[in-house]
């Protein structure tokens, strides 16, 4: 039976680079590679534009429904006055929610042309391999009370609250085990338990699944501030960094940089087994180049990647796609966030030209 893949392509160089993706996946698919479908809906921004609000039920039904949903970017400075919980960026999070994707994989690689492309000395991130697993559906961006309330004095307060449950933390860490044994083994599981009881429970919770269930993988425990620290002191120290939601959206942004430019970091959100996955590129709208056709579509053909093996059961695929990517850097093809003068659909040709080569 066919499977269905559903095209967010959101806000800023959302569509630009989710167009390449999408060229992509039609390729796949008119070669015979894979039998999908492929659908597209508006969200974030351009949802707002159209109906007033960054996310509908019918696309929450469509991305419930589908086998993979890849998203493009949400948000801009168009929106970024509205109130909070009217946002794109409210949509991408309901998004996560509806969709029970609690685990956030973040592979951060570092492509060995790009070595050079990095602010840190190449010897240090050539080679570069972390995978972040990301908790993604829980923690101080869900947690409540949430708001802001004017004080008797006039003052003005603001809450979130920082909380997690012991199956919240459990669930995410089996699946950061779980992708340590496909890997090197070992897992970094990361907080600031020297001031968080959430951060505390989490080490503890994390100690006993081990314990309990996988002996054969290396833990270890860092505090978030001191893995900010190693993340760019030594980075190929880590292996699979398992992390809360909010520690996991700041250090894989700085694990972007070691890789070269934030445009080659893919994303997969993955909840329960045979439940639909979110594929995202971990780069935002871009307001400030969207609309020149000049962004790097290389995390969103990754993430499209990602989406063919956890979602599509089409690993083979996946691993042409993330050759073929590898090919066009080995060529030296480079957009401008890597120092070249590439346009994204010059980028998407390449990779697309690889791909068709049939060698890999
Ligand atoms: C990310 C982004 C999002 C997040 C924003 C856009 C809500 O920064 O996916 O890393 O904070 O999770
Ligand atoms: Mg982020």
């Amino acid at each position: 039976m066919a499977k269905t893949l559903l095209l967010l392509p959101g806000d800023g160089i959302g569509p630009e680079v989710t167009q390449v993706s999408a060229q992509i996946a039609q390729w796949a698919r008119e070669s015979g590679r894979i039998d999908v479908e492929i659908a597209s809906a508006l969200f974030g921004g351009a949802q707002i534009d159209a109906t007033g609000e960054p996310l509908t039920d019918v696309t929450v039904a469509a991305a419930k429904a589908a086998d993979a949903v890849l998203l493009g970017a949400v948000g801009g400075p168009r929106w970024a006055t509205m109130p909070y919980d009217r946002r794109p960026e409210a949509g991408l999070l309901r998004l996560r929610a509806e969709m029970e994707v609690y685990a956030n994989l973040r592979p951060a690689i570092c492509f060995a042309p790009l070595a050079g492309a990095s602010t840190l000395k190449p010897e240090v991130v050539a080679g570069l391999d972390i995978l972040f697993v990301r908790e993604l559906t829980g923690g101080v961006y869900f947690g409540e009370p949430r708001g802001i309330e004017t004080l008797a004095d006039g003052q003005r307060r603001g809450v979130n609250t920082h909380v997690y449950t012991t199956d919240e933390i459990r669930r995410v860490a089996r699946i950061a085990f779980a992708s340590a044994r496909t890997r090197q083994g070992r897992v970094c599981s990361v907080e600031k338990g020297n001031v968080m009881e959430a951060g505390l429970l989490w080490r503890e919770e994390v100690t006993a699944l081990h314990a309990a269930e996988y002996g054969d993988v290396e833990l270890s425990h860092m505090l978030a501030d001191n893995c900010s620290m190693q993340l760019v002191k030594n980075p190929r120290q880590f292996d699979v960094i398992l992390t809360d939601n909010l520690f996991g959206d700041l250090l894989s942004d700085t694990a972007a940089m070691l890789t070269g430019s934030i445009g080659m970091l893919p994303s997969a959100a993955i909840g329960d087994a045979g439940r639909p996955g979110l594929y995202e590129p971990i780069h935002g709208s871009a307001p400030d180049i969207a609309g020149q056709g000049i962004a790097n579509p290389c995390a969103s053909v990754l993430s499209l990647a990602m989406a063919f093996r956890h979602s599509l059961d089409a690993g083979g695929l996946a691993a042409s796609i993330e050759a073929a990517v590898g090919r066009v850097l080995d060529n030296g093809l480079r957009t401008r966030d890597l120092g070249g003068s590439a346009s994204t659909a010059d980028m998407g040709n390449a990779i697309l030209a690889a791909l068709a080569d049939g060698d890999i």
